[in-house]
């Protein structure tokens, strides 16, 4: 990948092009063992560039953990509710993060942020198969006849035909794990709806392979690692 000097730089510093140039023009920046003034010059994600001395850490894009609390839209900006990204986004200031994926405002748990289209539509793409995993605390107990409907697949009032969901009691009673494949809009509670089942609380817990850091209270976030990204589960080469 080649890339301009100056976006190169605003991008690793978080600052802006105009900035980035500011510095270039003052001989602040070596790219590659050389001085650079002109921020049009091509570097690569490999290179090496230095301001006052400092080698920058450069990074195409970012991948965010969110814990989301109660209350918090799965949005990039509402005029009356606070986002998922207005709780990030004083941090990257510069970044164009969006939810892969939503929650409802009443749910809480695992929001993936990124500023990564493809690595977003990937997530959610069903070809993909990256699991969703929850925990629900209904109204009702459930019964085996229910975890096979959900293991079928379930028809959904409007007659939208589910695929193969799994369903799994806990220790304690009306708090079930649910794990999907799909995202269709209420999904969960809609899925419960069909047995006349209440959703209380859900909250998500997994996105592929990995689990919400259990250390980030509702409202803290942190980056996921490379290693982790991996345990996403994505293959890029199935759709
Ligand atoms: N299903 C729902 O009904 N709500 C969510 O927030 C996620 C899945």
């Amino acid at each position: 990948m080649q890339i301009r000097l100056d976006k190169y730089i605003s991008d690793a510093m978080g600052i802006s092009r105009q900035d980035a140039k500011k510095l270039l023009s003052r001989g602040a920046v070596a790219a590659d063992g050389k001085t650079v003034k002109k921020g049009d010059v091509k570097v690569t994600d490999s290179s090496r560039v230095y301001v006052n001395g400092k080698l920058l850490e450069y990074r195409q894009f970012v991948y965010i953990m969110l814990n989301k609390p109660k209350g918090v839209v799965s949005a990039t900006d509402d005029k009356n509710d606070t986002t998922v990204v207005d709780l990030v986004k004083g941090d990257y200031p510069k970044r164009n993060l969006f939810p892969a994926g939503r929650l409802d405002k009443t749910s809480t748990g695992f929001v993936l942020l990124t500023d990564d289209g493809e690595f977003a539509h990937d997530i959610l793409a069903p070809k993909k198969h990256v699991s969703k995993e929850y925990i629900v605390t209904l109204d009702k107990e459930i019964n085996e006849e229910i975890i096979s409907s959900f293991n079928s697949g379930v028809t959904l009032a409007d007659g939208t035909v589910l695929k193969s969901a799994e369903l799994m009691p806990t220790d304690e009673p009306m708090v079930v794990r649910v794990v999907l494949k799909q995202g269709v809009y209420h999904q969960i509670k809609r899925m419960f709806g069909v047995f006349d089942i209440g959703v209380n609380e859900l909250h998500r817990t997994h996105i592929g392979g990995v689990q919400l850091d259990e250390k980030l209270a509702p409202g803290e976030y942190r980056e996921i690692k490379p290693e982790e990204l991996e345990k996403i589960g994505l293959n890029r080469n199935d759709c």
